[in-house]
């Protein structure tokens, strides 16, 4: 049986830096850790992080009641005043947000200061969205459909800088940004797409077109799996959707000579290990 895991399986580069530097604290150890919200949206990574006693702050009030420890801010960043807020009551903080996402707030700072009013595609209620408005000192403005896009009014004076959120669909960004154009603004448009979910979808695909089987691992609710699983699904008929190893129920028969793995970006490596490992002898 031959495996063929995809390279861009599990984490993308910014989750896996943030989830590194959780355990770097834990192994220098100063005091009580605390990330604000979950390092990444995978229950095993988050209970595991707590049993060696990383506590999750699940909101702003939470934060201010601190009195103490370590804060690590995670990959979506944050706004501005969580920094100051944090500064003001001498509370550590360790940055762990995505380079890639941190480019966007300097660009929002600059842009402003350029007179600039910052649009970005994107979802208002995703906390990297809520994060880079939560640089601009000006309000901002989000859209994230052609009907938003259409309807998007502002004065003609206004001078725009459009940005997207990292995760945005390329073909939509351009889509929603050729709508605005046509509206007559002053605009600088900036594609801060990362292109991490791109290339892991296109690798997947390629992958299943060229497989038996095609496992795709992980969380129920992880959307960008479920795009995953979608994607694969159309390339080969015969492809599961696992959470971890207990639900592998691979069919074998004669005809399965070679299956693909890849895995959403919420994924551990160590599933996805035990996942080829487990096929690599199996089968
Ligand atoms: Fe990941 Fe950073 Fe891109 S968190 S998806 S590498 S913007």
């Amino acid at each position: 049986m031959k495996v063929k895991l995809a390279k861009t399986a599990g984490f993308c580069f910014g989750v896996r830096r943030a989830v590194d530097t959780v355990y770097e604290q834990i192994e220098q150890s100063q005091g009580p850790i605390y990330t604000y919200g979950p390092i990444v949206h995978n229950e095993m990574v988050v209970r595991e992080l707590e049993e060696k006693g990383v506590r999750v702050l699940g909101t702003e009030e939470e934060l201010a009641e601190l009195t103490q420890g370590t804060v690590i801010i995670r990959a979506h960043g944050v706004g501005r005043h969580i920094y100051e807020l944090l500064e003001q009551k001498g509370i550590r903080l360790v940055d762990a947000t995505c380079p890639f996402v941190r480019k966007i707030h300097r660009i929002a700072e600059r842009e402003e200061k350029n007179g600039r009013r910052i649009l970005i595609i994107g979802n208002a209620k995703h906390p990297e969205v809520e994060g880079i408005r939560g640089w601009c000192r000006n309000p901002s403005y989000v859209i994230e459909s052609a009907e938003e896009a259409r309807n998007f009014k502002a004065p003609l004076s206004e001078k725009l800088c459009i940005v997207s959120q990292t995760t945005f669909n390329y073909n939509k960004f351009e889509d929603l940004v050729e709508i605005i154009s046509k509206k007559g603004y002053d605009i600088l448009v900036l594609n801060t797409i990362c292109s991490a979910t791109e290339e892991r979808q296109t690798e997947a695909r390629q992958i299943a077109s060229e497989v038996d089987a095609m496992i795709v691992i992980g969380g129920s609710h992880s959307s960008n799996t479920q795009k995953l699983f979608e994607i694969c699904k159309k390339e080969c008929g015969n492809t599961y959707y696992i959470q971890s190893l207990d639900d592998l129920d691979l069919k074998t028969s004669e005809s399965i000579r070679c299956v693909g793995i890849t895995a959403g970006a919420s994924t551990p490596n160590k599933i996805i290990e035990e996942v080829q490992k487990h096929v690599g002898i199996k089968f």
